[in-house]
């Protein structure tokens, strides 16, 4: 059997009547159907890449060593695998710890100023080494293991006004709520009729619908279908995590959104990162499979933010990113930046820029520069955290539409998102503008197989 140019042994799971010289189509090792010559060609070309050697001599001094050290250490840490999980074991549970100090040393091998280095790389000979290096690397740990989540955006309502959002509660939008029969019905489309395994239920800070309605929609969908759920649904309280973990609620989606204390304080008006983390510690410690991260290029974030936001992430032991572009919407005072190329200051009359808060200009920056920093930050993070899980967002999407989603996997990435709310509703959920709603085919015909062997499949890899 082939593989494109490997040749490889698999299972043959429940394709057993599979011949030699058979194409078919596999997943974490187990074949999962039989397919034609041109299916089989179509899929290769979606994670094979075209990446030329990179002639090594040519790269900055800096940018080799690091790659030496992650190279030669990383083979190093491996065997200490053990040893940082317990260190994480110990920061998960040390709930009194006042504050999040991030400190490098006994967690990466790579520095806040080697992912700035990272981060900042331009130049094609440069970001080709970095996402051939990144796709290696994602290649060696999770082999072509991609995981594909559906999400439902079942009510924009929200009662926060985070700065950079498009459904902040005072965006002048079409708000819309999904009733639970609504929900249930588009998770049960989406589970029997296109094979999703694992639904995302998100929306705003929406408390007109109560714990227990939401516990008790978690627990319809996980009593007749047999699907992973995750929730994204904003800080609620830990006793509500709690019951939505035991109602069947396995993972969370849950953004810190930025490390920067000051930086987030001003981004959340009332609220605080501290308060932020002891959620997310919360849910970590009840037994949510977390996903989460930052926005990249917030008006006012450092390029050292993003660095310290990647080891943050590493940290608390994070077993899959959440992290996109920040996009700016109409609906939301910092999209102003860019219109009136003022300060940060203008905004919201106290959004004063601190002394120690560096201003980007990524706000002038063009969507080239944004895709850029986006991969980077993408390939960054797989070099740091070589096994964590990598969703390509929407927002990535948007940047690139035609090839955004094909960039981020080349640059790293392993995970998908397809957006499985309600045609009806779709485009009200606007959290920034001209958000990509297209969904490609391709994926949903090869990435979504119906039965249960690939629901224990994403369960063996997720170990949820
Ligand atoms: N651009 C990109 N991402 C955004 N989010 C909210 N507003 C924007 C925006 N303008 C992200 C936040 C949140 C997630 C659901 O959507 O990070 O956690």
């Amino acid at each position: 059997m082939e593989n494109g140019s490997r040749t490889e042994q698999i299972e043959l799971g429940i394709v057993s009547d599979a011949k030699v010289g058979d194409w078919v189509l596999y997943a974490t090792d187990r074949a999962v159907r039989r397919i034609d010559e041109i299916e089989a060609r179509e899929i290769i070309e979606l994670l094979e890449d075209n990446y030329q050697p990179v002639d090594i001599k040519a790269l900055p001094l800096k940018y080799k060593r690091i790659i030496y050290k992650i190279r030669t250490e990383g083979q190093k840490n491996r065997k200490t695998e053990e040893l940082k999980k317990n260190e994480i074991e110990n920061f998960r549970t040390n709930s009194n710890k006042k504050n999040d100090k991030l400190s490098t040393t006994g967690y990466s091998i790579l520095t806040n100023s080697d992912l700035e280095y990272l981060l900042n790389l331009k130049g094609s000979n440069n970001l080709e080494a970095l996402y051939s290096e990144a796709n290696v690397m994602r290649k060696d740990r999770l082999e072509d293991f991609v995981c594909i989540h559906g999400i439902i955006e079942f009510s924009n309502f929200c009662k926060n006004n985070c700065l950079y959002c498009g459904i902040r509660a005072d965006a002048k939008i079409n708000r819309y709520r999904m009733s639970e029969v609504e929900i249930f019905r588009a998770a049960k489309f989406a589970v029997e009729q296109e094979g999703y395994k694992l639904i995302v239920l998100q929306s705003g800070e929406d408390y007109s619908y109560s714990d227990n309605d939401l516990i008790k929609i978690i627990r319809k969908i996980k009593e007749h279908l047999r699907v992973f759920i995750f929730i994204s649904m904003g800080e609620r309280s830990k006793r509500f995590y709690r019951a939505a973990f035991e109602g069947g609620a396995s993972g969370s989606l849950f953004r810190f959104e930025t490390s920067n204390p000051k930086l987030y304080r001003k981004m959340h008006p009332g609220h605080s990162l501290d308060e932020r983390l002891r959620s997310l510690r919360d849910q970590i410690e009840i037994g949510y499979y977390i996903a989460s991260g930052g926005l990249i290029g917030l008006p006012g974030q450092t390029i050292s933010d993003l660095a310290d936001d990647l080891l943050l992430v590493r940290k608390l032991g994070i077993p899959m990113l959440s992290a996109g572009p920040w996009i700016e919407s109409a609906q939301s005072p910092l999209s102003k930046i860019k219109d009136q190329k003022s300060k940060i200051k203008n905004i919201e009359g106290d959004f004063d820029q601190s002394s120690d808060l560096l201003p980007t200009d990524y706000s002038l920056l063009s969507n080239d520069d944004r895709l850029r920093l986006t991969l980077n930050y993408i390939a960054a993070a797989r070099l740091l955290m070589p096994e964590i899980k990598i969703p390509v967002t929407t927002a990535l999407e948007t940047l690139d539409p035609a090839s955004g989603r094909h960039k981020g996997l080349l640059a790293g990435a392993n995970a998908l998102m397809f957006n499985i709310t309600p045609e009806k509703y779709r485009a009200d959920y606007n959290l920034y503008d001209h958000k990509y709603i297209e969904r490609e085919k391709v994926w949903q015909k090869y990435g979504l197989f119906k039965g249960e062997e690939s629901y224990e499949m994403l369960e063996e890899r997720l170990q949820i």
